[in-house]
Parts: structure tokens; sequence; C-alpha cells
């Protein structure tokens, strides 16, 4: 697996990051998608061998493209999905058009990408396909509907297309951290106050790096994160 390939989707937020740089150092080369090209760019930069494509999984036609570049560009052996969208608004206040884009974001790009890019992880098993769930993927919580929808299905993708492929050989794992002081989490009031006492993105790589390096006779099927001390 070492010889395979790694995308990263999201590797111009902190978390992806943390995820592409933690994969590299396995000896993977990282194929990086986002939208912001300098993110993206600073995060190759950590990277021995990196490939960036400015994706944006939202566009049927672009991430097609992109899928397709990146198969012909050698075995896939990991795909980590960390886009995500958030939002913050009670229901009967939500913007409909923020709900549409948060779900095309986290869930319905994730589910496009999947049927993209499992041919290429069959291919190239034993493999491992890797969604960043949330805190929310298992529980409601208020002035998030939209959010914990989006993650909920996420959940349920993750555990549906491991029953798909599991007898061959593919992982598939639905990583779910409570707040990390990154992206959304620092908007958060705990991470306004306490950033240091939350989980931290190489926290959520490290988990990613379980899951890749577990033996391939098992799969990691969830990993519930949380910060030691309760953020609230
Ligand atoms: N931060 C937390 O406390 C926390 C906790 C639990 C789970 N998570 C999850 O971790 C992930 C990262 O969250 P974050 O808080 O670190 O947020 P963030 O910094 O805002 O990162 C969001 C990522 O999603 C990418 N993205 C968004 N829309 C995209 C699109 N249309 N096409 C391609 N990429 C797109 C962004 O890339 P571009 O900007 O380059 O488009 C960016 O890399 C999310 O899935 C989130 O749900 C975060």
């Amino acid at each position: 697996m070492v010889d395979a390939r790694a995308l990263v989707v999201g590797a111009s937020s902190d978390i992806g990051r943390a995820v592409a740089v933690m994969l590299a150092s396995l000896g993977m080369p990282v194929t990086l998608w986002g939208r912001d090209r300098d993110r993206l760019r600073q995060t190759a930069e950590l990277c021995p061998d990196a490939t960036v494509d400015v994706v944006d999984v939202t566009d049927a036609a672009d991430l097609q493209r992109a899928a397709t570049e990146l198969s012909a560009s050698g075995p896939l052996g990991v795909v980590v999905y960390v886009a995500g969208l958030f939002d913050w608004a009670l229901a009967d206040q939500a913007d409909p058009a923020v709900w549409k884009r948060l779900f095309d974001v986290n869930l319905t790009a994730a589910a496009t990408l999947t049927t993209h890019v499992i041919g290429p992880l069959l291919a190239a098993a034993p493999s491992s396909l890797i969604y960043i769930g949330s805190g929310a993927a298992h529980q409601a919580f208020p002035y998030n509907a939209a959010y914990v929808a989006s993650k909920h299905g996420l959940a349920g993708l993750a555990e549906a297309v491991f029953l798909d492929v599991r007898d061959r050989d593919v992982k598939v794992s639905l990583i779910s951290p409570g707040l990390v002081a990154a992206g959304g989490g620092l908007t958060s009031p705990a991470g306004q106050q306490r950033p240091q006492e939350l989980l931290a993105a190489e926290d959520v790589a490290e988990a990613v790096r379980f899951v890749v390096t577990f033996p391939a006779r098992g799969c990691p099927t969830q990993i519930r994160l949380q910060p030691q001390r309760n953020p609230v």
C-alpha cells in the first residue's frame, strides 16, 4: 500500500492538512483537493510528494474530471473526505439556500465521490475510505439541524458502503471528532476561550493513521473522539 496514493478532500483546512502530512509521513504520495489554491499549496509544501488539484466537490463535472485524473495517476490506497460546511441557525430561521449548500458538500458530494473512488480503492485493496463525521453524526444539537442531518447521513453512508465492500478488503470508517481547535471549532465559545483544551487537528490525523495502519483483517468502522475535558 505504501506505493499507493492517498487523496485528501478538503486538504486546505487545518484538519485536512494534518491528515495529509500524516499520510505523507507514511510514505504515500498525496493528492490534495479543495477550492483554496493558496491553502492547498501551503499543505503541499509540508508533504514530500504532493499533487494539488483545485476541485469544487459540488460541481459534478469538475468532480468527475478530477476523479478521472486521479485514477490515471496510479493505484489509490486511501481516501479521506474532510470537506464540510457548518451552519448555526434555528430551523425556523434557516436559509434554505445555506442548507442546500451544506447538504451538497457534507453528504451529496461525499456520496458522489464514493462512486468515483470505490472502483480504484477495490482495485488497490487492501485500502481505506474514511469520512470525517462529527459528534453531530450520532447526536442532535439545537441550532444545527442541517449539520446534524448531513452528518447522520454520512454515518449511514459509511456503514452501508462498508457492507458492500468489506469482503473485498476496503476498510470504510467514520471518524467523529467533538470540538477541534480548527476551522469551525475555533468560532465556538470554547474554541475562542480555551482552544488548548479542544482536540487538535493532529488528533484527528492520528485516528486516520489508526484506521489506515490497522491490520487488514479488521476495520475500525467508527471512531469517536472527544476532548478529555468537557469544553462546555
Ligand atoms: N472544527 C471542528 O470542531 C470539527 C468537529 C467535528 C467535525 N469537523 C469536521 O471536520 C471537517 C473540517 O471542518 P473545519 O471545522 O476544519 O472547517 P473548515 O476549516 O471550514 O474546512 C472546510 C473544508 O471543506 C472544504 N470545502 C468546503 N466546501 C467545498 C467545496 N465545495 N469543494 C471542495 N472543498 C470544499 C474547504 O476547502 P476550500 O475552502 O478550499 O474550498 C475546507 O478544506 C468538516 O467535515 C467538519 O464537519 C470539524
